[in-house]
Protein backbone atom coordinates (compact mmCIF):
# COMPACT_ATOMS: atom_id res chain seq x y z
CA UNK A 1 0.00 0.00 0.00
CA UNK A 2 1.36 3.40 -0.92
CA UNK A 3 -0.49 5.78 1.32
CA UNK A 4 2.28 8.79 0.92
CA UNK A 5 0.74 11.57 -0.35
CA UNK A 6 -0.03 14.94 -0.81
CA UNK A 7 -3.63 16.33 -0.69
CA UNK A 8 -4.52 20.35 -0.76
CA UNK A 9 -7.31 21.96 -2.46
CA UNK A 10 -7.57 25.17 -0.67
CA UNK A 11 -10.89 25.84 -3.12
CA UNK A 12 -13.65 27.49 -0.66
CA UNK A 13 -16.93 26.03 -1.55
CA UNK A 14 -20.09 27.82 -0.89
CA UNK A 15 -22.71 25.11 -0.94
CA UNK A 16 -26.70 25.23 -1.32
CA UNK A 17 -28.96 28.19 -2.19
CA UNK A 18 -28.94 31.95 -1.72
CA UNK A 19 -25.42 31.91 -1.36
CA UNK A 20 -24.54 34.07 -4.09
CA UNK A 21 -24.83 37.24 -2.01
CA UNK A 22 -21.58 36.46 -1.28
CA UNK A 23 -20.03 36.82 -4.78
CA UNK A 24 -19.46 40.47 -4.64
CA UNK A 25 -17.36 39.87 -1.60
CA UNK A 26 -15.47 37.40 -2.88
CA UNK A 27 -14.38 38.74 -6.38
CA UNK A 28 -13.53 41.67 -4.53
CA UNK A 29 -10.97 40.02 -2.78
CA UNK A 30 -9.16 39.61 -6.15
CA UNK A 31 -9.79 43.10 -7.72
CA UNK A 32 -12.22 45.59 -9.37
CA UNK A 33 -12.20 44.36 -13.10
CA UNK A 34 -14.25 40.97 -13.17
CA UNK A 35 -14.71 38.76 -16.92
CA UNK A 36 -17.69 36.66 -16.48
CA UNK A 37 -17.39 33.77 -19.00
CA UNK A 38 -20.16 31.48 -20.28
CA UNK A 39 -21.37 29.21 -22.72
CA UNK A 40 -24.43 29.09 -25.08
CA UNK A 41 -27.22 30.80 -22.93
CA UNK A 42 -28.99 28.78 -20.57
CA UNK A 43 -27.98 31.02 -17.92
CA UNK A 44 -29.99 33.37 -19.27
CA UNK A 45 -32.96 31.10 -19.98
CA UNK A 46 -32.57 30.13 -16.19
CA UNK A 47 -32.59 33.13 -14.37
CA UNK A 48 -29.15 32.83 -12.91
CA UNK A 49 -27.34 35.82 -15.51
CA UNK A 50 -29.61 38.29 -14.32
CA UNK A 51 -28.95 37.51 -10.53
CA UNK A 52 -24.90 37.45 -11.42
CA UNK A 53 -25.30 40.82 -13.19
CA UNK A 54 -27.51 42.78 -10.10
CA UNK A 55 -24.81 41.22 -6.99
CA UNK A 56 -21.58 42.64 -9.34
CA UNK A 57 -23.51 46.11 -9.94
CA UNK A 58 -24.26 46.07 -6.30
CA UNK A 59 -20.77 45.51 -5.15
CA UNK A 60 -19.57 48.42 -7.53
CA UNK A 61 -17.61 45.69 -9.83
CA UNK A 62 -16.41 46.76 -13.07
CA UNK A 63 -18.41 43.59 -15.75
CA UNK A 64 -16.79 42.41 -18.84
CA UNK A 65 -18.56 39.16 -20.70
CA UNK A 66 -17.12 36.44 -22.73
CA UNK A 67 -20.13 34.43 -24.07
CA UNK A 68 -20.97 31.54 -26.46
CA UNK A 69 -17.79 28.67 -25.08
CA UNK A 70 -18.90 25.70 -26.54
CA UNK A 71 -19.49 22.08 -25.01
CA UNK A 72 -16.16 20.31 -25.91
CA UNK A 73 -14.27 24.05 -25.52
CA UNK A 74 -11.95 25.18 -28.32
CA UNK A 75 -8.90 26.74 -27.95
CA UNK A 76 -9.68 29.12 -30.47
CA UNK A 77 -12.73 30.05 -28.13
CA UNK A 78 -9.63 30.37 -25.07
CA UNK A 79 -7.48 32.63 -27.03
CA UNK A 80 -9.95 35.12 -27.76
CA UNK A 81 -10.81 34.75 -24.04
CA UNK A 82 -7.14 35.47 -22.64
CA UNK A 83 -6.83 38.54 -25.54
CA UNK A 84 -9.88 40.03 -23.26
CA UNK A 85 -8.36 39.61 -20.52
CA UNK A 86 -4.74 41.28 -21.62
CA UNK A 87 -7.16 43.91 -23.83
CA UNK A 88 -9.00 45.06 -20.39
CA UNK A 89 -6.81 44.40 -17.94
CA UNK A 90 -8.97 41.71 -16.01
CA UNK A 91 -8.56 41.04 -12.22
CA UNK A 92 -10.48 38.21 -11.82
CA UNK A 93 -12.84 35.91 -13.71
CA UNK A 94 -16.01 34.66 -12.92
CA UNK A 95 -16.66 31.11 -14.59
CA UNK A 96 -20.64 30.19 -14.99
CA UNK A 97 -21.44 26.79 -16.31
CA UNK A 98 -20.44 23.10 -16.96
CA UNK A 99 -17.05 21.50 -17.46
CA UNK A 100 -16.70 23.10 -20.59
CA UNK A 101 -17.13 26.74 -19.50
CA UNK A 102 -14.94 26.72 -16.57
CA UNK A 103 -11.91 24.56 -18.51
CA UNK A 104 -12.28 27.17 -21.09
CA UNK A 105 -11.98 29.64 -18.33
CA UNK A 106 -8.82 28.38 -16.55
CA UNK A 107 -7.00 28.62 -19.66
CA UNK A 108 -7.93 31.89 -20.68
CA UNK A 109 -6.49 32.30 -17.61
CA UNK A 110 -3.28 30.95 -17.97
CA UNK A 111 -3.47 32.28 -21.23
CA UNK A 112 -3.62 35.99 -20.25
CA UNK A 113 0.40 35.67 -19.09
CA UNK A 114 1.01 34.13 -21.97
CA UNK A 115 2.37 35.69 -24.84
CA UNK A 116 1.17 33.22 -27.97
CA UNK A 117 -1.31 30.27 -28.45
CA UNK A 118 -2.83 28.67 -25.69
CA UNK A 119 -2.63 25.52 -27.33
CA UNK A 120 0.97 25.67 -26.19
CA UNK A 121 0.12 25.14 -22.39
CA UNK A 122 -2.46 22.39 -23.39
CA UNK A 123 0.34 20.63 -24.98
CA UNK A 124 3.24 21.49 -22.82
CA UNK A 125 5.33 23.17 -25.38
CA UNK A 126 5.18 25.89 -22.85
CA UNK A 127 4.70 26.02 -19.02
CA UNK A 128 1.73 27.47 -17.15
CA UNK A 129 3.31 29.89 -14.93
CA UNK A 130 0.47 31.89 -13.53
CA UNK A 131 -3.36 32.30 -14.05
CA UNK A 132 -5.73 34.94 -13.20
CA UNK A 133 -7.68 34.14 -10.29
CA UNK A 134 -11.20 32.01 -10.60
CA UNK A 135 -14.41 31.93 -9.23
CA UNK A 136 -16.82 29.43 -10.09
CA UNK A 137 -20.71 28.89 -10.49
CA UNK A 138 -21.25 25.27 -11.34
CA UNK A 139 -24.38 24.54 -13.48
CA UNK A 140 -23.91 21.44 -14.28
CA UNK A 141 -23.27 18.47 -12.11
CA UNK A 142 -20.51 16.43 -13.90
CA UNK A 143 -16.53 16.98 -14.49
CA UNK A 144 -15.48 18.41 -11.14
CA UNK A 145 -14.14 21.17 -12.77
CA UNK A 146 -14.89 23.46 -10.03
CA UNK A 147 -12.84 21.62 -7.63
CA UNK A 148 -9.60 20.64 -9.24
CA UNK A 149 -6.81 22.47 -11.19
CA UNK A 150 -7.28 20.62 -14.42
CA UNK A 151 -9.14 21.50 -17.78
CA UNK A 152 -9.79 19.88 -20.77
CA UNK A 153 -9.67 21.61 -24.19
CA UNK A 154 -10.22 20.38 -28.29
CA UNK A 155 -8.13 21.63 -31.40
CA UNK A 156 -10.78 21.34 -34.17
CA UNK A 157 -7.64 21.88 -36.80
CA UNK A 158 -5.15 18.90 -35.17
CA UNK A 159 -8.36 16.90 -33.88
CA UNK A 160 -6.75 16.68 -30.49
CA UNK A 161 -8.71 16.81 -27.11
CA UNK A 162 -6.11 17.22 -24.45
CA UNK A 163 -6.48 17.30 -20.77
CA UNK A 164 -3.82 19.18 -18.94
CA UNK A 165 -3.86 20.71 -15.00
CA UNK A 166 -1.72 23.29 -12.92
CA UNK A 167 -2.32 24.30 -9.05
CA UNK A 168 -2.28 27.99 -10.24
CA UNK A 169 -5.74 27.46 -12.27
CA UNK A 170 -7.65 25.51 -9.29
CA UNK A 171 -10.56 27.52 -8.16
CA UNK A 172 -10.21 30.29 -5.32
CA UNK A 173 -14.01 29.49 -5.02
CA UNK A 174 -16.96 27.92 -6.12
CA UNK A 175 -20.50 28.43 -5.85
CA UNK A 176 -22.22 25.03 -5.71
CA UNK A 177 -26.35 25.19 -5.72
CA UNK A 178 -28.03 22.58 -6.51
CA UNK A 179 -31.30 24.65 -7.78
CA UNK A 180 -29.00 26.37 -10.51
CA UNK A 181 -28.99 22.25 -11.53
CA UNK A 182 -32.98 22.25 -12.24
CA UNK A 183 -33.04 23.33 -15.83
CA UNK A 184 -30.11 20.82 -17.04
CA UNK A 185 -32.83 18.27 -19.47
CA UNK A 186 -32.61 14.73 -19.57
CA UNK A 187 -29.85 13.80 -21.56
CA UNK A 188 -27.25 16.00 -20.18
CA UNK A 189 -28.38 15.11 -16.51
CA UNK A 190 -27.76 11.21 -17.32
CA UNK A 191 -24.20 12.57 -19.36
CA UNK A 192 -23.01 14.42 -16.31
CA UNK A 193 -24.26 11.43 -14.17
CA UNK A 194 -21.92 8.80 -16.08
CA UNK A 195 -19.03 11.12 -16.13
CA UNK A 196 -19.65 11.33 -12.51
CA UNK A 197 -19.37 7.18 -12.12
CA UNK A 198 -16.22 7.21 -14.52
CA UNK A 199 -14.19 9.03 -12.30
CA UNK A 200 -14.68 6.89 -9.55
CA UNK A 201 -14.02 3.68 -11.84
CA UNK A 202 -10.94 5.04 -13.46
CA UNK A 203 -9.62 5.22 -9.66
CA UNK A 204 -11.40 1.80 -8.07
CA UNK A 205 -10.29 0.10 -10.86
CA UNK A 206 -7.15 -1.16 -9.24
CA UNK A 207 -4.87 -3.74 -8.71
CA UNK A 208 -2.90 -1.47 -5.81
CA UNK A 209 -3.95 -2.17 -2.29
CA UNK A 210 -5.99 1.00 -0.88
CA UNK A 211 -6.21 2.62 1.75
CA UNK A 212 -9.72 0.89 2.60
CA UNK A 213 -11.86 3.67 3.67
CA UNK A 214 -11.19 4.96 0.30
CA UNK A 215 -12.81 2.02 -1.48
CA UNK A 216 -16.12 2.55 0.65
CA UNK A 217 -16.23 6.38 0.04
CA UNK A 218 -15.71 5.12 -3.78
CA UNK A 219 -18.46 2.52 -3.19
CA UNK A 220 -20.97 5.47 -1.76
CA UNK A 221 -20.24 7.81 -4.51
CA UNK A 222 -21.41 5.09 -7.09
CA UNK A 223 -23.93 4.38 -5.20
CA UNK A 224 -25.37 7.85 -4.94
CA UNK A 225 -24.86 8.19 -8.25
CA UNK A 226 -27.19 4.86 -8.88
CA UNK A 227 -29.65 6.10 -6.37
CA UNK A 228 -30.12 9.80 -7.68
CA UNK A 229 -29.81 10.08 -11.53
CA UNK A 230 -33.08 8.49 -12.15
CA UNK A 231 -34.52 10.96 -9.73
CA UNK A 232 -33.48 13.54 -10.76
CA UNK A 233 -34.19 12.61 -14.69
CA UNK A 234 -37.59 12.09 -13.10
CA UNK A 235 -38.09 14.90 -10.61
CA UNK A 236 -35.50 17.70 -12.45
CA UNK A 237 -36.47 19.97 -9.18
CA UNK A 238 -36.00 17.29 -6.52
CA UNK A 239 -33.65 19.09 -4.12
CA UNK A 240 -32.00 16.30 -2.74
CA UNK A 241 -30.90 14.66 -5.86
CA UNK A 242 -29.85 17.75 -7.63
CA UNK A 243 -27.47 18.21 -3.97
CA UNK A 244 -26.12 14.81 -3.69
CA UNK A 245 -25.29 14.53 -7.90
CA UNK A 246 -23.10 17.82 -7.06
CA UNK A 247 -21.48 17.16 -4.13
CA UNK A 248 -20.54 13.68 -5.71
CA UNK A 249 -19.85 15.10 -9.04
CA UNK A 250 -16.91 18.07 -7.21
CA UNK A 251 -15.53 14.55 -5.18
CA UNK A 252 -14.95 12.41 -7.73
CA UNK A 253 -12.54 14.03 -9.21
CA UNK A 254 -10.89 16.44 -6.63
CA UNK A 255 -8.21 14.09 -5.38
CA UNK A 256 -9.06 12.87 -2.23
CA UNK A 257 -10.16 9.41 -3.85
CA UNK A 258 -6.36 8.67 -5.39
CA UNK A 259 -4.59 8.38 -2.04
CA UNK A 260 -1.72 8.03 -3.50
CA UNK A 261 -2.54 5.68 -6.48
CA UNK A 262 -0.76 6.89 -9.74
CA UNK A 263 -1.64 5.03 -12.60
CA UNK A 264 -3.31 6.40 -15.25
CA UNK A 265 -6.84 6.43 -16.21
CA UNK A 266 -7.87 3.61 -19.16
CA UNK A 267 -11.76 4.84 -20.48
CA UNK A 268 -10.91 8.76 -20.60
CA UNK A 269 -8.04 8.60 -23.08
CA UNK A 270 -10.39 6.52 -24.92
CA UNK A 271 -13.43 8.92 -25.08
CA UNK A 272 -11.54 11.71 -25.25
CA UNK A 273 -10.28 11.16 -28.74
CA UNK A 274 -13.98 9.75 -29.74
CA UNK A 275 -14.98 13.42 -28.93
CA UNK A 276 -11.84 15.14 -30.84
CA UNK A 277 -13.01 13.36 -34.02
CA UNK A 278 -16.71 13.51 -33.80
CA UNK A 279 -17.81 15.91 -30.86
CA UNK A 280 -19.19 13.78 -28.75
CA UNK A 281 -20.80 14.67 -25.59
CA UNK A 282 -18.17 13.06 -22.84
CA UNK A 283 -20.67 11.34 -20.60
CA UNK A 284 -22.08 9.27 -23.17
CA UNK A 285 -19.12 7.92 -24.37
CA UNK A 286 -17.41 6.85 -21.50
CA UNK A 287 -21.09 4.76 -20.98
CA UNK A 288 -20.61 3.62 -24.13
CA UNK A 289 -16.91 2.32 -23.30
CA UNK A 290 -16.45 1.76 -19.78
CA UNK A 291 -18.91 -1.70 -19.75
CA UNK A 292 -16.81 -3.03 -22.49
CA UNK A 293 -13.36 -2.17 -21.12
CA UNK A 294 -14.58 -3.64 -18.07
CA UNK A 295 -15.48 -7.10 -20.12
CA UNK A 296 -12.32 -6.36 -21.80
CA UNK A 297 -9.74 -6.08 -18.41
CA UNK A 298 -11.89 -8.60 -16.51
CA UNK A 299 -9.48 -11.70 -15.82
CA UNK A 300 -8.36 -14.42 -13.03
CA UNK A 301 -6.00 -11.61 -12.20
CA UNK A 302 -8.79 -9.02 -11.81
CA UNK A 303 -11.75 -11.16 -11.06
CA UNK A 304 -11.49 -9.94 -7.30
CA UNK A 305 -11.76 -5.90 -7.75
CA UNK A 306 -14.66 -6.54 -9.67
CA UNK A 307 -16.28 -9.05 -6.88
CA UNK A 308 -16.10 -6.31 -4.30
CA UNK A 309 -17.57 -3.64 -7.05
CA UNK A 310 -20.68 -6.87 -7.39
CA UNK A 311 -21.19 -7.12 -3.82
CA UNK A 312 -20.69 -3.42 -2.52
CA UNK A 313 -21.97 -1.03 -5.27
CA UNK A 314 -24.49 -3.43 -6.57
CA UNK A 315 -25.50 -5.46 -3.74
CA UNK A 316 -24.69 -8.85 -5.32
CA UNK A 317 -25.03 -10.99 -2.09
CA UNK A 318 -24.81 -14.91 -3.25
CA UNK A 319 -22.70 -17.29 -2.97
CA UNK A 320 -21.29 -17.49 -6.64
CA UNK A 321 -18.38 -18.21 -8.65
CA UNK A 322 -16.35 -14.87 -8.31
CA UNK A 323 -16.37 -14.31 -11.90
CA UNK A 324 -20.27 -15.08 -12.33
CA UNK A 325 -20.51 -11.83 -9.88
CA UNK A 326 -17.64 -10.04 -11.63
CA UNK A 327 -20.05 -10.41 -14.84
CA UNK A 328 -23.44 -9.80 -13.42
CA UNK A 329 -21.74 -6.18 -11.95
CA UNK A 330 -20.54 -5.60 -15.41
CA UNK A 331 -24.33 -6.44 -16.52
CA UNK A 332 -25.47 -4.63 -14.08
CA UNK A 333 -23.09 -1.54 -15.12
CA UNK A 334 -24.77 -1.92 -18.68
CA UNK A 335 -28.17 -2.00 -18.21
CA UNK A 336 -27.61 1.53 -15.37
CA UNK A 337 -26.04 3.60 -18.22
CA UNK A 338 -28.16 2.39 -20.90
CA UNK A 339 -31.62 1.67 -19.11
CA UNK A 340 -32.11 3.67 -16.44
CA UNK A 341 -29.93 6.57 -17.44
CA UNK A 342 -31.69 5.95 -21.18
CA UNK A 343 -28.48 6.33 -23.06
CA UNK A 344 -27.60 5.20 -26.49
CA UNK A 345 -25.22 2.13 -26.25
CA UNK A 346 -23.45 1.85 -29.45
CA UNK A 347 -21.32 4.26 -31.62
CA UNK A 348 -23.43 2.59 -35.02
CA UNK A 349 -26.36 4.47 -33.40
CA UNK A 350 -24.13 7.27 -33.34
CA UNK A 351 -23.36 7.38 -36.82
CA UNK A 352 -19.41 6.39 -36.00
CA UNK A 353 -17.87 3.62 -37.93
CA UNK A 354 -14.57 1.80 -37.57
CA UNK A 355 -12.62 3.94 -40.02
CA UNK A 356 -10.67 6.60 -37.29
CA UNK A 357 -10.29 3.22 -34.93
CA UNK A 358 -6.22 2.81 -35.27
CA UNK A 359 -6.26 6.51 -35.44
CA UNK A 360 -8.10 7.21 -32.13
CA UNK A 361 -6.05 4.18 -30.17
CA UNK A 362 -2.81 5.01 -31.33
CA UNK A 363 -3.25 8.84 -29.91
CA UNK A 364 -5.19 7.19 -26.81
CA UNK A 365 -1.97 4.72 -26.15
CA UNK A 366 0.27 7.84 -26.23
CA UNK A 367 -1.73 9.26 -23.64
CA UNK A 368 -0.36 6.86 -21.28
CA UNK A 369 -3.08 3.73 -20.64
CA UNK A 370 0.04 1.34 -21.06
CA UNK A 371 0.00 1.95 -17.13
CA UNK A 372 -3.24 1.78 -16.13
CA UNK A 373 -5.41 -0.62 -14.33
CA UNK A 374 -4.91 -3.78 -17.00
CA UNK A 375 -2.08 -2.29 -19.38
CA UNK A 376 -3.39 -1.30 -22.72
CA UNK A 377 -1.74 -0.97 -26.06
CA UNK A 378 -3.27 0.28 -29.75
CA UNK A 379 -4.15 -2.80 -30.41
CA UNK A 380 -6.26 -3.97 -26.95
CA UNK A 381 -7.85 -0.20 -27.73
CA UNK A 382 -9.51 -1.04 -31.33
CA UNK A 383 -10.58 -4.38 -29.54
CA UNK A 384 -12.16 -2.40 -27.40
CA UNK A 385 -14.41 0.28 -29.83
CA UNK A 386 -14.56 -2.64 -31.73
CA UNK A 387 -16.84 -4.07 -28.86
CA UNK A 388 -18.06 -0.30 -29.06
CA UNK A 389 -19.55 -0.53 -32.54
O1 LIG B 1 -23.53 26.33 -22.96
P1 LIG B 1 -24.79 26.41 -22.15
O2 LIG B 1 -25.85 27.19 -22.80
O3 LIG B 1 -24.55 26.82 -20.72
O4 LIG B 1 -25.41 24.90 -22.14
C1 LIG B 1 -24.73 23.79 -21.60
C2 LIG B 1 -24.21 22.84 -22.66
O5 LIG B 1 -24.97 22.88 -23.82
C3 LIG B 1 -25.74 22.94 -20.87
N1 LIG B 1 -25.97 23.36 -19.47
C4 LIG B 1 -25.03 23.56 -18.52
N2 LIG B 1 -25.65 23.94 -17.37
C5 LIG B 1 -26.98 24.00 -17.63
C6 LIG B 1 -27.18 23.64 -18.96
N3 LIG B 1 -28.41 23.61 -19.55
C7 LIG B 1 -29.46 23.95 -18.76
N4 LIG B 1 -29.33 24.29 -17.45
C8 LIG B 1 -28.12 24.35 -16.86
N5 LIG B 1 -28.02 24.65 -15.55
O6 LIG B 1 -25.16 21.63 -20.86
C9 LIG B 1 -24.40 21.46 -22.06
C10 LIG B 1 -23.11 20.76 -21.72
O7 LIG B 1 -22.29 21.58 -20.93
P2 LIG B 1 -20.76 21.20 -20.70
O8 LIG B 1 -20.15 22.23 -19.85
O9 LIG B 1 -20.11 20.87 -21.99
O10 LIG B 1 -20.88 19.81 -19.88
P3 LIG B 1 -19.94 19.15 -18.83
O11 LIG B 1 -20.05 19.83 -17.51
O12 LIG B 1 -20.25 17.71 -18.88
O13 LIG B 1 -18.44 19.43 -19.38
C11 LIG B 1 -17.86 18.60 -20.35
C12 LIG B 1 -16.43 19.02 -20.64
O14 LIG B 1 -15.59 18.87 -19.48
C13 LIG B 1 -14.48 18.01 -19.78
C14 LIG B 1 -15.06 17.12 -20.85
O15 LIG B 1 -14.06 16.42 -21.56
C15 LIG B 1 -15.83 18.11 -21.71
O16 LIG B 1 -14.97 18.83 -22.55
N6 LIG B 1 -13.98 17.36 -18.56
C16 LIG B 1 -13.35 18.11 -17.64
C17 LIG B 1 -12.76 17.56 -16.52
C18 LIG B 1 -12.05 18.38 -15.51
N7 LIG B 1 -11.84 19.64 -15.73
O17 LIG B 1 -11.62 17.88 -14.48
C19 LIG B 1 -12.79 16.13 -16.25
C20 LIG B 1 -13.80 15.41 -17.06
O18 LIG B 1 -13.45 14.04 -17.08
C21 LIG B 1 -13.99 15.91 -18.47
O19 LIG B 1 -13.00 15.37 -19.35
ZN1 LIG C 1 -14.87 12.73 -17.19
Amino acid sequence: MNSSFVYSIPTKVYFGENQLQHLGKELRNYGTKVLLVYGGGSIKKNGLYDKIRKEIADSGLELFEYSGIEPNPRHTSVNEGAEICKRENIDVLLAVGGGSVIDATKFIGAGAYYNGDVWDLVTRKAPITHCLPIITILTLAATGSEMNAGGVITNLDTKDKIGMGAACMLPKVSFLDPTVTYSVDRYQTSCGCADIFSHVVEVYFSMDKDLSMLDSFMEGLMKTVIHYAPIAMEHPNDYEARANLMWASSWAINGFINGGKTHAWSCHPMEHELSAYYDMTHGLGLAILIPRWMKYTLNENTVSRFEQYGRNVFDIHNDSDPMVIANKAIHMTSEFFFKTLGLKSNLSELGIDESKFEIMAKKAAQNGTFRAFVPLDAEDIVNIYQLCK
